[in-house]
């Protein structure tokens, strides 16, 4: 059952963060979780460097793209470009309450307009064989949300849309920040349930606030799965427990060293082909978090990371300042 049901734990779309380096590390410490790419809009996929956009590595499966979007013409297009690419799930970004998202009218704001959501679900799904679903908040601004989430959900899911990642807070479109806006709204995970409680058919996962994976399952036995976004990313380790406590995986947990040995190797690779390696070691930095020495792993990467020409050599000396001995051997 575990391996049809991806969504049982995953890692959230970030801009800016979830690049294909940070999944890349993110797969190394759990084989299971299902890995977001950052939201990509629609129209950069069409007209601009999709093969840059699209690319991923085969590890980095079970994958999916998130497509930034209100016109369904172009999204289904985009979404042909994904599934070719050789995504296994496309999702729409409803969530997002940037300005810039918000002039293009997309994100958040299509919250408001189920009927919009649902033309760009259906027309996506026509034309691909992987699923589509919907990341969305329970609602905006002043929305009775208790009145207009279950509204959304009937529209949509009519769609049909049979997934729901619910960011369980509202966003704000005037007067917060998008950092503000994953902050300041109030979480309700209990709207969240009852969205399950009345279409028990549906694929409902918590996204918001879960601070480690026992919190995740604590707080989803009703539901159907759990998204993890800033505590995955600060504290990548919080991930280690995921294949064991989510998936029930018999394998045996990778220990820290071998992590930071799969990561010399990908930076080997990587930097060989030009990637900087700043670009990599910058989602890193988490990685001993709360561990003695943790402060040395951080510096030894931030100061020498940026440097032109630095290797795959420069995290081996950050990983023997903080694990010393157990490292060498
Ligand atoms: C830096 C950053 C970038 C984000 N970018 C996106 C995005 O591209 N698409 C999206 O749906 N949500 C985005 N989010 C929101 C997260 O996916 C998630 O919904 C939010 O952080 C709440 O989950 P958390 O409390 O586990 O972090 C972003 C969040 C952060 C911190």
């Amino acid at each position: 059952m575990s391996d049809i049901q991806p969504h049982k734990l995953s890692i959230a779309p970030m801009m800016d963060w979830t690049d294909r380096h940070c999944r890349y590390f993110h797969r190394l410490i759990t084989k299971r979780a299902q890995l977001y790419t950052e939201m990509v809009t629609a129209k950069a996929l069409i007209h601009g460097d999709a093969a840059r956009l699209l690319r991923f590595d085969e590890v980095e499966h079970p994958i999916v793209i998130q497509l930034g979007g209100a016109e369904p013409s172009e999204l289904s297009k985009a979404a042909k470009l994904a599934e070719d690419a050789g995504y296994d799930e496309i999702n729409l970004n409803v969530g997002c309450p940037s300005d810039r998202v918000q002039s293009g009218a997309f994100g958040a704001a299509l919250m408001a307009d189920p009927d919009r959501v649902a033309d760009c679900i259906a027309a996506m799904a026509a034309v691909v064989d992987i699923p589509v679903t919907v990341k969305c908040r329970i609602g905006i601004d002043d929305q009775d949300v208790a009145q207009t989430l279950p509204a959304f959900i009937a529209i949509v899911s009519a769609a049909p849309c049979t997934t729901f990642v619910i960011h369980a807070r509202k966003a704000w479109l005037k007067g917060l920040s998008p950092k503000d806006n994953r902050t300041i709204p109030p979480l309700d995970y209990d709207l969240v349930r009852a969205i399950k409680t009345e279409w028990p058919g549906l694929t409902v996962v918590l996204n918001g606030g879960l601070q480690d994976v026992p919190h995740a399952i604590k707080e989803t036995q009703a539901l159907d799965g759990a998204m993890l976004g800033r505590a995955a990313y600060q504290n990548p380790w919080v991930l280690s427990k995921v294949d064991q406590l989510v998936f029930g995986s018999k394998a045996g947990q990778y220990g820290k060293a071998e992590i930071v040995a799969g990561l010399v190797d990908y930076a080997a690779r990587e930097t060989e082909q030009g990637t900087p390696l700043h670009a990599i070691t910058r989602h890193v930095l988490g990685l001993f978090a709360g561990d003695p020495g943790a402060r040395a792993w951080r510096r030894t990467l931030s100061e020498n990371a940026p440097k032109l020409g630095a290797g795959p050599d420069v995290i081996v000396n950050a990983a023997a300042a903080v694990l010393g001995k157990k490292w060498a051997a």
